[in-house]
């Protein structure tokens, strides 16, 4: 009998804040793919391993789900009836699904126009009430924060500990796939809560005695998106990776304490190489991830060619949310389709035979 996965806050327990009266709030989140590369591995260096934390295999698409079970549960152990949260999409995809499993008021603020289609689809399936705000992410978590401190609203966002606790299984999970910490890990910036849970969660997999030693931080973000880069906040942020489109993260510190504690690094990336990247990983391995997914290997593939590595090193790239979130950015950026007449000559002529 293969082994049953139940979430990961059952699975992790141990490691988590929780106790066995705390109502568990689950999609059966975590236990997602760590995939070995190859044509990618290839094509980038063959020197060294490359491996894909498909993170967009879990229950609404991406990562959020990590910290989304646990902040849940926790706001269900308090007595919460309702949760709020800001977004650029993925948190709010995931607020809302689990809001309704566990049967709770869900509030979004969204910049306008500046969230992937699928995102928005599915926070308002999953019933949230969805406010589009004229104005960024940042200033959209300001005002959930300013909310959640006058009414009786728990804040989902990753300024909330429990989110971060949930999400720093997926470091856990790396440790027990891999059999041991890699060298690197490279992840995606936005607001920055990702790289501090998973250095937090590399850090107690160490203290635990389930691994020997940790993986340098590696956090990119978007040039048009770079505060932690620059050193400074950026007033107007701009990129194709939408979901990481930034310009004050809230978990600015983590992430720079991650990225000095780990002799790691935090840099950026452009739309160009994200891309780039991004039709790389779907074309060479059969792998669709989100854009500010691909810029973990946008940060891979600048430093490969920086000389960054040794033969033999081991990475583990996180792919943080689906391709189909932002079927838009796919269709825009690669190619539509050829139209033509439903006959054999025209389809074989069309398909070069
Ligand atoms: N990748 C994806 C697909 C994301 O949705 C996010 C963040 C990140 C990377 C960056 O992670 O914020 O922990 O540094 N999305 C948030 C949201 C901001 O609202 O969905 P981070």
């Amino acid at each position: 009998m293969p082994k049953v996965w139940h979430g990961l806050i059952r699975e992790y327990k141990d490691f988590l804040p929780v106790t066995d009266k705390t109502p568990v709030v689950t999609l059966q989140e975590g236990n997602t793919p760590l995939i070995p590369t190859r044509r990618l591995n290839m094509a980038i260096n063959p020197d060294i391993e490359i491996y894909l934390k498909y993170d967009g295999a879990n229950p609404t698409g991406s990562f959020k789900d990590r910290g989304m079970t646990m902040a849940v549960s926790k706001a269900k152990e308090q007595g919460a009836k309702s949760i709020i949260c800001a977004s650029t999409g993925n948190t709010s995809a995931a607020a809302a699904a689990y809001g309704a499993s566990a049967g709770m008021e869900v509030f979004v603020l969204i910049p306008d126009g500046k969230i992937a289609l699928g995102k928005l689809a599915q926070a308002m399936a999953y019933g949230a009430q969805v406010l589009q705000i004229h104005g960024n992410f940042d200033e959209a978590l300001t005002l959930v924060t300013e909310i959640s401190a006058g009414f009786p609203i728990t804040l989902v966002n990753s300024v909330n500990p429990f989110r971060i606790e949930g999400q720093k299984t997926a470091a856990f999970e790396v440790i027990d796939q891999l059999g041991f910490a890699p060298d690197y890990h490279f992840l995606p910036v936005g607001n920055a809560g990702n790289i501090t849970a998973y250095w937090k969660g590399y850090q107690e997999y160490l203290a635990a005695g389930k691994s020997r030693k940790t993986p340098r931080m590696m956090g990119w973000q978007a040039a048009g998106s770079a505060p932690i880069v620059l050193d400074q906040i950026v007033e107007n942020p701009s990129t194709v990776a939408t979901a990481i489109r930034i310009g004050n993260p809230a978990s600015w510190k983590g992430a720079v304490a991650a990225r000095d504690e780990s002799g790691g690094k935090i840099d950026s990336v452009t739309d160009e190489e994200i891309l780039a990247a991004y039709r790389m990983i779907a074309s060479l391995e059969g792998v669709f991830c989100e854009p500010a997914s691909a810029a973990s290997v946008a940060g891979l593939i600048k430093s490969n060619k920086a000389g960054l590595f040794n033969p033999g090193d081991k990475i583990v790239c996180t792919l943080t949310g689906h391709g189909l979130k932002d079927a838009d950015v796919a269709l825009s950026v690669i190619d539509t389709p050829q139209t033509v007449d439903a006959k054999l000559p025209s389809v074989l002529k069309a398909l070069g035979f």
